[in-house]
């Protein structure tokens, strides 16, 4: 899509992230923090390309996803959420995850770090740590997926460290704190083609932010995102080769709202399947995350400081535990009855 079909693409800026591969001080990466930072205190959003995923891997997780939605609801249902247990993987129906108490218009397919069952947090029993879930008709998913975490993870790391030149810290800054262990989450959607609308749902996925430190999306071709900018919706279409980054609470709270996690929601209007694969970058399960002293007491956040212009109307200074605390009170919302299932490991 170009500029002329989409007024709005300009508000989000592409940013090469190539140099933030190198690991010298020059002056290209110093230009790519640059460049965040405008980004991030802008809308929040924005494109990354050089980010080192292969085009192949995307294309082949596209096409094994593709099959495996077209699968009969009982063959998916064969590696169902209630499998995962509070691992929290596996596939969800259209219907299953609720946003904003709403339920989405979109199935899924949830993974995270691929944990064997002798790691120390799986026998300790740990919410949303464990094994993925592989369906066995598509044996394809399973390399593309590893694949793709795998890289997308890397840039995710080179990404966090542009952010941290962004605020004036160490490049390392995130990774000697939140990230030596990062919390992922990745996740793959299929907004089905001409749903009908109610009232009850109306959105692929309705308004909200996103949890941790950073997201990266990619996207295929039939657009359906859409970011609240300061002068209001626009749409964030697909850019070729492109991934879409985007700040979330986590990095908000840090910087007493200097990064902000900007809302954003999808609906599916292209008449086709859409698909989406955004993966989550995010701290430790185990950290506390205190705010940068260096952000305190600027203005940005201070009239919002009671949670009221945010669109959950939480605060997020307020929060007090672990990033995991914070992750397990926002999924008992989107999936109560996983919520429940932790609250009675307890
Ligand atoms: C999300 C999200 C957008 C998309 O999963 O948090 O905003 O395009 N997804 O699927
Ligand atoms: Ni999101």
């Amino acid at each position: 899509m170009d500029d002329q079909n989409n007024p709005d693409y300009g508000h989000l800026p592409v940013i090469n992230m190539a140099p933030l591969f190198s690991s010298d001080g020059s002056a290209a990466r110093k230009d790519v923090a640059r460049q965040i930072e405008k980004a991030c205190r802008a809308s929040g959003f924005f494109y990354v390309t050089g980010h080192g995923v292969p085009t192949s891997v995307l294309t082949a997780m596209d096409q094994a996803s593709r099959q495996f939605f077209s699968l009969a609801e009982e063959q998916k249902m064969e590696v169902s959420m209630s499998r995962g247990g509070i691992a929290w993987r596996g596939f969800f129906p259209v219907g299953g995850e609720l946003t904003s108490g709403r339920p989405d218009i979109k199935e899924g397919l949830y993974f995270g770090s691929d944990l064997a069952d002798d790691h120390p947090r799986v026998t300790a029993a740990w919410p949303l740590h464990g094994a993925n879930l592989w369906p066995r008709q598509i044996p394809g998913l399973r390399p593309a997926v590893d694949t793709y975490m795998a890289t997308t993870v890397k840039a995710a790391h080179r990404l966090i460290e542009g952010i941290a030149m962004a605020l004036g810290l160490e490049a390392d800054y995130f990774d000697n704190t939140y990230t030596a262990e990062p919390t992922v989450l990745f996740r793959i959607f299929h907004y089905p083609a001409n749903h009908p609308l109610t009232e009850e749902q109306s959105w692929g996925v309705g308004e909200h932010t996103d949890y941790g430190l950073l997201t990266l999306l990619a996207q295929d071709a039939n657009g359906g995102l859409q970011v609240k900018t300061p002068n209001g919706w626009i749409d964030a279409p697909p850019v070729e080769g492109a991934l879409v980054c985007n700040i979330g609470d986590m990095l908000d709270r840090l910087t007493g709202g200097w990064f902000r996690s900007t809302p954003h929601r999808v609906r599916n209007t292209a008449g086709k399947d859409r698909l989406s694969f955004p993966l989550f970058f995010d701290p430790d399960f185990a950290a506390e995350i205190c705010p940068l002293p260096e952000y305190s007491g600027h203005s940005n956040r201070q009239k919002e400081a009671d949670g009221s212009g945010r669109w959950d109307h939480a605060d997020l200074q307020a929060f007090e535990g672990t990033y995991g605390d914070y992750l397990l009170g926002k999924v008992s919302k989107v999936f109560p009855e996983l919520g429940d299932k932790v609250l009675q490991a307890d």
